[in-house]
């Protein structure tokens, strides 16, 4: 690469990914996750560089051009796939960073790659970026970059974000890690967090585990940096979503859908990807039960729960799947509707038309995540789904429970809890749905996509 630019994000996806398709051919389709849902439109509307791997290992791929901005590929090898990616990012950092809902496991080679290929981004970003640029640096795979960056090339706004929660000091410190990833996030001079209890997770660990100064949000990190950690809840282009969701291709696609679920009186809806973060096991026994005891009749409503693949070799990924598949095909079997399924479950991942289209005829959303650093799915129900008389029912334990505070609000421990809510939200009289509609909808419509890009960047802008 020659060219080098005044914006820079470094992510561990880009934005579209390399697969290979049925006929053996390759081909680029868009990424999976919440991260490339919302620095998509961030991107195109202010051009620049997004250095990130292209999801293909082994292969090495040349930069190219991409709805405005250039796309900057980082290389992958399987054994790092295997030790970087699946390993400490998504068998030791996920797991730790979602309150330990699943065990994480500490290896040492792990680690080693982990600090390789924050290195080879990090360089990747230093060459990527003009003199003085701003780079933004994203998510819990690259926490080693802002040091490193920093080191390289001193002259360099560096921001990071983190998408996912930060945990408590007594949670993050089993990391045997935890000094140099610390130390890798204080080389920003910025560090944002979906929500304020991350930023003072963050500043309480600096705190216990550091002497270093600390006024109010800012930390000297030595005689010439210093590093502010404050929390921009992330969010969505709710504009874009809703012009989907109002397109004439989307509205058809919706009134097919709806035929192919039988013309249900009333359907439930749950998008996600394959994680066990997001309380799939507790959402679908809560509704299981609440069809097995009659209070939903399956010959009027559906549940139709849509989840992405995801991190498919790991191990609590391929167990999580697999209870999936038995806890849907046993209520199926016990309850049924009339000439289809109580439970409609589909494994796949589906274009944003599509995802509109679902959010469009669905009457109850159903966000359950045991821990979300934000979720965005809930956002996007939201934004696309029509009338004001939809409902969505939110987890306390995602970071959007903070701003889509009219939603139902449950706990996924509390079975019990989640169908009475889950019961509220399909039953409550419209005008009181539509009055919770109604102030969902200002509140995505006011804090977009845009609003936070600004506020990030327009922060670390400021910082002399
Ligand atoms: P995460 O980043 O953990 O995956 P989010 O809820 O923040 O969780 O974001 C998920 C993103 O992935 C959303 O933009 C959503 O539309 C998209 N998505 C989720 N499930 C599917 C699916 N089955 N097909 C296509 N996109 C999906
Ligand atoms: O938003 C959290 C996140 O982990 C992103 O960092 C990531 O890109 C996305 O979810 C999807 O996960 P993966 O990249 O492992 O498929």
């Amino acid at each position: 690469m020659t060219e080098t630019a005044s914006f820079v994000v470094v992510a561990n996806r880009l934005p579209v990914d390399r697969v290979t398709n049925e006929g053996g051919q390759t081909d680029w389709r868009t990424s999976p996750g919440g991260l490339v849902t919302a620095l998509e439109p961030v991107m195109r509307q202010r051009g620049g560089a997004w250095v990130g791997w292209h999801g293909a290992p082994d292969e090495i791929i040349d930069g190219f051009e991409h709805d405005g901005y250039s796309i900057v590929p980082v290389p992958l090898s399987s054994e790092e796939y295997e030790e970087y990616y699946e390993g400490f990012s998504n068998a030791t950092l996920w797991p730790l960073y979602h309150d330990t809902v699943a065990f994480p496991e500490f290896h040492r080679e792990w680690w080693d790659s982990y600090r390789a290929v924050n290195r080879r981004f990090a360089v990747a970003a230093a060459e990527a970026a003009a003199e003085g640029a701003t780079v933004w640096v994203q998510d819990y795979q690259l926490q080693l970059v802002p040091q490193m960056l920093r080191e390289l090339r001193p002259d360099l706004k560096i921001g990071f974000f983190l998408h996912i929660p930060f945990p408590p000091v007594e949670i993050f410190s089993q990391l045997p890690w935890r000094r140099e990833i610390l130390e890798g996030l204080l080389g920003a001079d910025l560090v944002g967090f979906q929500v304020p209890g991350g930023a003072s997770n963050f500043l309480r660990l600096v705190r216990t585990r550091t002497n270093r100064k600390i006024e109010r949000d800012t930390v000297r990190v030595d005689g010439n940096h210093t590093c502010v950690a404050r929390a921009y809840p992330i969010s969505i282009d709710t504009q874009g979503f809703a012009d989907l969701a109002e397109s004439p291709e989307v509205i058809a696609e919706a009134e097919a859908l709806r035929e192919e679920l039988g013309n249900p009186k009333q359907i439930l809806l749950g998008v996600d990807r394959l994680d066990y973060t997001k309380g799939l096991r507790q959402r679908i026994r809560a509704i299981g039960e609440l069809f097995q005891e009659g209070k939903l009749d399956p010959s009027e409503t559906v549940f139709l729960q849509v989840a992405t693949p995801s991190r498919e070799r790991v191990e609590e990924y391929k167990r999580l799947r697999d209870d999936i598949d038995l806890l849907v095909g046993r209520i199926n079997s016990e309850v049924g509707g009339v000439g289809r399924p109580a439970i409609v479950y589909r494994h796949a991942g589906y274009p944003r038309s599509t995802m509109a289209a679902m959010y469009r005829i669905a009457d109850v959303m159903v966000v359950t995540p045991l821990r979300d650093g934000m979720n965005l799915v809930a956002k996007e129900y939201v934004a696309c789904h029509p009338s004001t008389n939809g409902a969505l029912v939110l987890s306390e334990f995602a970071g959007a429970a903070l701003e889509l505070k009219q939603a139902y609000l449950v706990n996924p421990y509390d079975l019990n809890g989640m169908k009475a809510a889950l019961m509220q939200a399909a039953t409550d009289p419209v005008r009181t749905r539509q009055r919770r509609m109604r102030a969902l909808k200002k509140q995505v419509e006011t804090y977009t996509i845009d609003r936070w890009a600004e506020d990030f960047l327009g922060d670390l802008d400021a910082l002399s």
